[in-house]
């Protein structure tokens, strides 16, 4: 089996600019994952992120988590608990328009550099989805503009620790499943792993890797894509050796976004087949998303085409 993909982003200008499209388009048919070096994000920028996350997970959230688990009985379970995620989270939104102010128990430092990361990454994402239309060969911006809708797109991070667990066999840190939207941007912890995608029936842990950032692909891209890049399924293990930092980013379409396969990438034997992909409104998918998150993404894809049905191929269009 070849190894995890690790692509620098460096080596994108220059003599071995087509070695490097070739890695990520690899990485995006084969594993829906890769991890980013040199994607020009300050490393000192991560490292003051990472340090101030740590510490507000200690002074906030630290306390409140074990509350609930002990509330809940889940330090002393005999079974699978199939519920529940041991995680503690909390999101921020930055596009289209930040709630950071209004979070409750931030710094003004942490908001500072968060916003600042979170600036980075969205330029660092919309910097990819540039470099998947040229592997794709559709116009450059085209999933720029299928994400924008009429207000731009969401772009938001959940910030999580893993807490060190008693019973990791027991509880998951977050159950498997596919990401909803489009391109997500993970800065994880460095020696604390956990991550691991499903390949050919096979779960592959995602290398903690300092300064990295993984991307994966959410069930968006499999849309707009027909499927020649698919979303993959992941979760998160948790650990009895510590707590596991993991900052993730959403880069997602609007709500109101109109999503569907790119014409360009519909061969004719796939129409004639029906092995089109549904058109929806984001905000659609995402309902039945929060419903069936922990569940195979299949499902949604097919409620999704029977509303479809009565719109016929040009409509689908
Ligand atoms: C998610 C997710 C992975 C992680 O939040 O969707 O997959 O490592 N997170 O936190
Ligand atoms: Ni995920």
């Amino acid at each position: 089996m070849m190894n995890f993909p690790i692509i620098s982003l460096e080596r994108l200008n220059g003599v071995e600019r087509k070695d490097t499209m070739e890695k990520i388009k690899d990485a995006c048919e084969n594993w829906g994952f890769f991890e980013l070096v040199n994607h020009g994000i300050p490393h000192d920028l991560m490292d003051t992120l990472e340090r101030l996350t740590k510490e507000h997970y200690r002074k906030c959230m630290e306390q409140r988590f074990k509350e609930l688990v002990s509330s809940k009985g889940l330090d002393a379970v005999q079974t699978e608990v199939k519920d529940m995620d041991w995680e503690s989270t909390f999101h921020v939104r930055h596009l289209p328009e930040s709630n950071i102010s209004e979070l409750p128990d931030l710094s003004d430092e942490y908001r500072k550099v968060m916003k600042e990361f979170s600036l980075r990454l969205e330029k660092l994402a919309e910097e990819l989805l540039d470099l998947l239309c040229e592997n794709l060969g559709l116009e450059k911006g085209y999933l720029k503009k299928a994400f924008y809708g009429s207000r731009g797109p969401t772009f938001g991070t959940k910030v999580a620790n893993y807490p060190q667990c008693p019973n990791p066999e027991l509880v998951k840190g977050l159950r498997a499943h596919t990401d909803a939207g489009g391109i997500i941007l993970l800065f994880q912890d460095d020696k604390v792993s956990g991550l691991q995608l499903l390949k050919d029936g096979e779960w592959i842990d995602v290398p903690p890797m300092r300064h990295s950032i993984v991307v994966n692909l959410g069930d968006q891209l499999e849309v707009i894509t027909n499927g020649k890049y698919k979303s993959v399924e992941h979760r998160v293990i948790a650990q009895t050796n510590g707590t596991r930092m993991s900052i993730a980013s959403f880069y997602n379409p609007g709500s109101d976004a109109v999503i569907y396969p790119a014409p360009e990438l519909l061969e004719k034997e796939t129409e004639e087949k029906n092995n089109v992909y549904p058109k929806f409104v984001f905000e659609e998918y995402m309902k039945i998303y929060a419903a069936l998150k922990f569940h195979a993404k299949e499902p949604r894809f097919e409620a999704l085409k029977a509303s479809n049905v009565n719109l016929g191929p040009i409509a689908i269009l």
